[in-house]
C-alpha cells in the first residue's frame, strides 16, 4: 500500500481509490464514504462530464480496454462495481470487460482490487447471472493482484434494482400470483451495511486474497420479504397465491407490466431467484465490526429515502 497509507482500525486512509460504477445504486453512495473517510477518490465513468457527485469524475469504459489505464494510473485500491445485466449478452460482455480491467490493474501496479458479487452456492446450478459473477470474480483474481470478493444477495436501498422490482411490486398490485421460487430462502441487506462493508475493506491486508459473504440480519423467503415489504408500504398484508408453474420469461412479462425495471435485467434476476442465497459464514464481521440492518429496518430506510 502507498506509504501516504495510515492504518484506522481495520481499514487505512489516505489511500487513492478508484472506485467503478461510480454513478451506479451501490457506487453513489461510496464515493462520498470513501472521501469522508480521507481517501482521494477517482470516480470512474463514461460521462464524466454530466458527474456531479463526489471525488474527482475520470473517464474509463470497461468496453474499452485502451481506455482503463489513465484512470488506473496511481491507484493503491480498483473497486469494481460495473455490470451490464440488462444487456442479452451480459455474460459475454462483462467476462471481457473484467479481463480488461484485471490486465489493466495488474499493468497499473494497483496492490488490491475489490468487488461486489452475488451470494449462492455452486453446487445447487446457479442461474446465468450468479454464474457470470463468479466468472467475474474468477477473472478479476487471475491478475495477481489481491482480490477481495463481498457476495451479498439483493441489496435494499432506493435505486437498487431489485429493491425496486420489490417496492414496485408491492406497491401497484393488489394481491399476487407467484411462482415456486417465492419459497426460496434469501438474505437481503441494506443499502449501508453493504457500504459499511466496501468501505471497511479497503486497504485492509486481512481481506486479501479472501471471498466474504454479506448478509442482513434476517433470513427470509421472497413471498416473506414482499409480505414485509406491503406491510411496511401498505400497513397490511398482501394476499399471495403461490402456483407451481409459472416460467421466468411468463413472470417478466407480467413485471414489465407493473414496474419500469428493464424486461432483460428483471428476467435475468427472476431466473437468479431459485438460487437460495444465504449467507454461510459471517467472517466479515471479525473485520468490520457491527451489527447489520433486519430486512424491515432496511425498508424503513430505503421508504424514507
Ligand atoms: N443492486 C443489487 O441488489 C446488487 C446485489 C448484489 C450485487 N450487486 C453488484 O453490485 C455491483 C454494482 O451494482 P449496482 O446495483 O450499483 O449497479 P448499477 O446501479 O446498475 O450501476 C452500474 C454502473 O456500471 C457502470 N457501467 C456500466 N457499463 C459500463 C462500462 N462499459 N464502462 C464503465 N462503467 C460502466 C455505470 O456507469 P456509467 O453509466 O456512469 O458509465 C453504472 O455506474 C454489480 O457488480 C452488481 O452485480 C448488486
Amino acid at each position: 500500500m502507498s506509504s501516504a497509507g495510515a492504518v484506522t482500525g481495520g481499514g487505512r486512509e489516505g489511500l487513492t481509490v478508484l472506485v467503478t460504477g461510480a454513478t451506479g445504486f451501490v457506487g453513489s453512495r461510496l464515493v462520498p464514504v470513501l472521501a469522508r473517510a480521507g481517501h482521494r477518490v477517482r470516480a470512474m465513468t463514461r460521462h464524466p462530464d454530466a458527474y456531479d457527485g463526489s471525488g474527482e469524475p475520470v473517464y474509463g469504459d470497461v468496453g474499452d480496454p485502451d481506455s482503463l489505464l489513465e484512470p488506473l494510473t496511481d491507484v493503491d485500491v480498483a473497486i469494481y462495481l460495473v455490470h451490464s445485466l440488462g444487456e442479452a449478452d451480459f455474460e459475454r460482455r462483462d467476462a471481457e470487460a473484467a479481463r480488461a480491467f484485471a490486465i489493466a490493474a495488474q499493468e497499473a501496479g494497483v496492490r488490491q482490487l475489490i468487488y461486489l458479487g452475488g451470494l449462492g452456492e455452486e453446487q445447487d446450478g446457479l442461474s446465468a447471472h450468479l454464474r457470470s459473477r463468479r466468472q467475474v470474480e474468477q477473472l478479476l483474481a487471475s491478475s495477481g493482484v489481491p482480490l477481495t470478493v463481498l457476495r451479498a444477495a439483493i441489496i435494499v436501498g432506493a435505486g437498487g434494482i431489485s429493491w425496486e422490482l420489490t417496492r414496485q411490486l408491492v406497491k401497484h398490485l393488489p394481491a399476487m400470483v407467484v411462482p415456486r421460487w417465492a419459497s426460496t430462502r434469501t438474505q437481503p441487506i441494506a443499502i449501508d451495511d453493504v457500504v459499511r462493508y466496501l468501505a471497511g475493506v479497503v486497504g485492509n491486508e486481512a481481506a486479501f486474497g479472501r471471498t466474504f459473504e454479506l448478509g442482513g440480519a434476517d433470513r427470509l423467503t421472497y413471498t416473506a420479504m414482499l409480505q414485509q415489504a406491503a406491510e411496511e408500504l401498505h400497513g397490511r398484508s398482501l394476499p399471495i397465491l403461490e402456483v407451481p408453474v409459472l416460467t421466468p420469461r411468463l413472470s417478466s412479462y407480467w413485471i414489465a407490466l407493473v414496474t419500469d425495471v428493464d424486461p432483460v435485467t428483471a428476467r435475468n434476476l427472476i431466473d437468479s431467484m431459485r438460487n437460495e442465497v444465504v449467507q454461510h459464514d459471517q467472517d466479515i464481521r471479525e473485520l468490520v465490526p457491527g451489527e447489520p440492518l433486519g430486512y424491515r429496518q432496511a425498508v424503513r430506510r430505503a421508504l424514507g429515502e
